[in-house]
Order: C-alpha cells, then sequence, then structure tokens
C-alpha cells in the first residue's frame, strides 16, 4: 500500500506546506531532541528564527511557535525585536524555565557588554539568558558602526562576556559569524578561559561549511545553523533533488532540510510568522533521512553554492574563503 502522502491525488501549483496540510492526517510531533554543549546544557535541535519578522508579527510568531512546542527562541538585540519576543514568552503562558533564549551582543556595544545585556534582559522581561552570542566578531565604534575600535577586538569583547557567566545573567556564552581564522585567535588568547559553547553559523545545503564544522566538532564547540532554509527567496525549494526527495518521503522540502541539519548534529533556527509553517517546520519527530539521502543533499551545494549572509557591509573582514567559511 502506499503511504498515504503519496496516495493524495496532485493539485497543481499546490506550495509544499499547502500538501502537508493536505497529506496530513495523524497529529503532529514536535521534535524534542537536544545537543549536548561542553557546558554539560542541552540546547534544542530546533529554535525560531526571528530576523527579518516585522513589528507586530514576532509577538504572535513566538506565543504560536512556544504553543506549537518550540522550546527554543532565538533573537538578538539588533534585530529590535527583544521587547516583542518577551511579550510572546508571556503570552503563551509557556513557564520561563521550560524555553531556551538566545540573544546576542550587538556589534557596536563590544565595549560596553555588562550595560548590553541588562538592556537585552530588560527588553526580554527575564533575568536571565541561556545563551548570550557575541554577534560578530567586529567591534564597531559606538555611534560610528562605519569604524573599528583600533584599540579593541573580539578578543578584548570575549574576556568581558566570560564575566557574565558568574553575574547568573547568562548560562552559556558563545560566538556567531567566526571562521576558523578568528577561532584560533580567540582560543590561543591568554585572556580566553572559556570555549564558546556555540558557533552560529549560516549553515545549509547551499552552505555547508564542511571544513568549518569539522574544527568546531574537534574544539568541542556546538555549531547552530542559521538560514536553515536558505533564509528569505530561497532557491533551495525548487530544486529537482530536493522536491522528489521530499515528495518520496512524504514530507516538505523545509521539513527535509531541517531534518538534514538536526541529523548533521546542529541546532536549526527556523524563521517563519506563518503558523502553519511554524507548526510544520518543528513537525520532525518519528522520521529520519537515511545515510544515502544524508550524501545526497550533502552534494547539493556542488550545483548550488550560495551564501546569505556576507561581510561587505560590515567594516572588518570576517569571511576569509574557503577552508575558514567554507
Ligand atoms: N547570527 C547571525 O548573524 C544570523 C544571521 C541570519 C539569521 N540568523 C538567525 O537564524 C534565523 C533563520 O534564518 P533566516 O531568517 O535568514 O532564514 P530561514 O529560516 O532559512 O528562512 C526564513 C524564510 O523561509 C520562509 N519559511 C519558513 N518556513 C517555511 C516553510 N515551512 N515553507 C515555506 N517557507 C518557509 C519564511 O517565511 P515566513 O516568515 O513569511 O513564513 C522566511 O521567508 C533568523 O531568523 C535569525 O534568528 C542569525
Amino acid at each position: 500500500m502506499l503511504p498515504v502522502s503519496r496516495a493524495i491525488p496532485r493539485i497543481p501549483n499546490i506550495t509544499n506546506t499547502a500538501r502537508y496540510f493536505f497529506s496530513k492526517t495523524n497529529t503532529m510531533a514536535p521534535l524534542s531532541k537536544t545537543h549536548k554543549l561542553n557546558t554539560g546544557d542541552e540546547i534544542p535541535a530546533v529554535g525560531l528564527g526571528t530576523w527579518q519578522s516585522k513589528p507586530g508579527q514576532v509577538e504572535k510568531a513566538v506565543e504560536a511557535a512556544l504553543r506549537a512546542g518550540y522550546t527554543h527562541i532565538d533573537t538578538a538585540y539588533a534585530y529590535g525585536n527583544e521587547k516583542e519576543v518577551g511579550q510572546g514568552i508571556k503570552a503563551s503562558g509557556v513557564p520561563r524555565e521550560k524555553i531556551w533564549l538566545t540573544t546576542k551582543l550587538d556589534n557596536d556595544w563590544h565595549k560596553h557588554v555588562a550595560e548590553a545585556i541588562d538592556t537585552s534582559l530588560k527588553n526580554l522581561d527575564t533575568p536571565y539568558v541561556d545563551l548570550y552570542l557575541m554577534h560578530w566578531p567586529a567591534s564597531l565604534v559606538k555611534g560610528n558602526t562605519k569604524e573599528v575600535y583600533n584599540d579593541w577586538d573580539f578578543v578584548d569583547t570575549w574576556r568581558e562576556m566570560q564575566k557574565l557567566v558568574d553575574t547568573g545573567k547568562v548560562k552559556n556564552i558563545g560566538v556567531s559569524n567566526f571562521g576558523v581564522k578568528n577561532l584560533e585567535k580567540l582560543l590561543s588568547a591568554e585572556s580566553t578561559k572559556i570555549v564558546p559553547a556555540v558557533n552560529q553559523i549560516e549553515l545549509h545545503p547551499g552552505n555547508p561549511s564542511p571544513h568549518l564544522v569539522e574544527y568546531l566538532r574537534s574544539k568541542g564547540i556546538h555549531a547552530s545553523a542559521y538560514s536553515p532554509l536558505g533564509s528569505s527567496d530561497s532557491p533551495l525549494y525548487k530544486l529537482n533533488s530536493l522536491t522528489k526527495l521530499a515528495e518520496s518521503k512524504g514530507k516538505t522540502v523545509q521539513q527535509v532540510l531541517l531534518r538534514w541539519g538536526v541529523q548533521k548534529g546542529w541546532s536549526v533556527l527556523p524563521k517563519s510568522v506563518t503558523e502553519e509553517r511554524i507548526k510544520a517546520n518543528i513537525d520532525l519527530e518519528g522520521w529520519s533521512l537515511t545515510d544515502e539521502e544524508i550524501a545526497q543533499i550533502d552534494e547539493v551545494h556542488k550545483e548550488n553554492s550560495f551564501k546569505v549572509c556576507g561581510d561587505d557591509w560590515l567594516p572588518v573582514k570576517i569571511f576569509f574563503g574557503a577552508g575558514d567559511s567554507d
């Protein structure tokens, strides 16, 4: 007998998400998997991303996600939505201690770490965050983000971030957008006493960064995948190899992309402000990709390589090419 989803008559121009909801007869199964960090804490494998969510949408998205079984929300001071994230958490009724909350230190706050975390905690209306990330290895001058400090860099910033751990305001500290070169500099600095728990980086089949991922594994740093779907207008959704694979599994392309990331050992941070998509994106329990399917997705970048976040908008180089951020 054919699986239920394959027995559904084909409807022309139907979207992946709509097909998923037509074919779904059972209830959704939110993925409860976690990944262990070098601190012993467990980060939930799927978190809701909130970048580029318009004002007014984030609170509802966070509330819907938490009600749908998400236990992990990713935000940043730079997204300008920490207040709404806090409101969404409150509106969901889910107790704070059941939620993994990540926020990030903005680039022009590097000399003001203690003040920055207090500002974020106030915005989020919470006494602590589970993970505080240095958003970029870019120490920009306060009030003039076209310039970097000449007497301060990310090693100094990390020295200050380490002090937060004993305050109880942050449970874990980590970095984001760090390639091998910058990590080598950070880890070899005399003032570095804590190995980052997480490096949040762009990871999807168009930018799988095997060298960086292997480096992180060797240092015990967890890789968290941003833009796991390929971000807005993702070119991945139309790839024949992925649509065929998704169809054969009775899943959406988005679910296959997320399941691939989770099975690679990463936490994935899909952003959506659309309730059905929010629900579908965590409905990843009870099925998996085979090793062959994973290997097939690993090949995608050979023909369809792309990167969402570059460093041209910053006055400092962040990505140094193959072998560093590949
Ligand atoms: N550390 C960093 O520097 C950094 C950089 C980039 C991103 N991030 C984090 O990572 C998160 C995710 O990255 P991202 O926002 O770039 O992109 P993403 O999660 O890869 O993709 C988001 C896009 O996919 C759409 N989408 C989501 N689920 C879908 C589904 N099931 N079917 C069809 N379309 C779907 C969303 O549309 P709708 O919202 O309209 O549904 C949105 O346009 C961010 O929100 C942020 O939290 C961090």
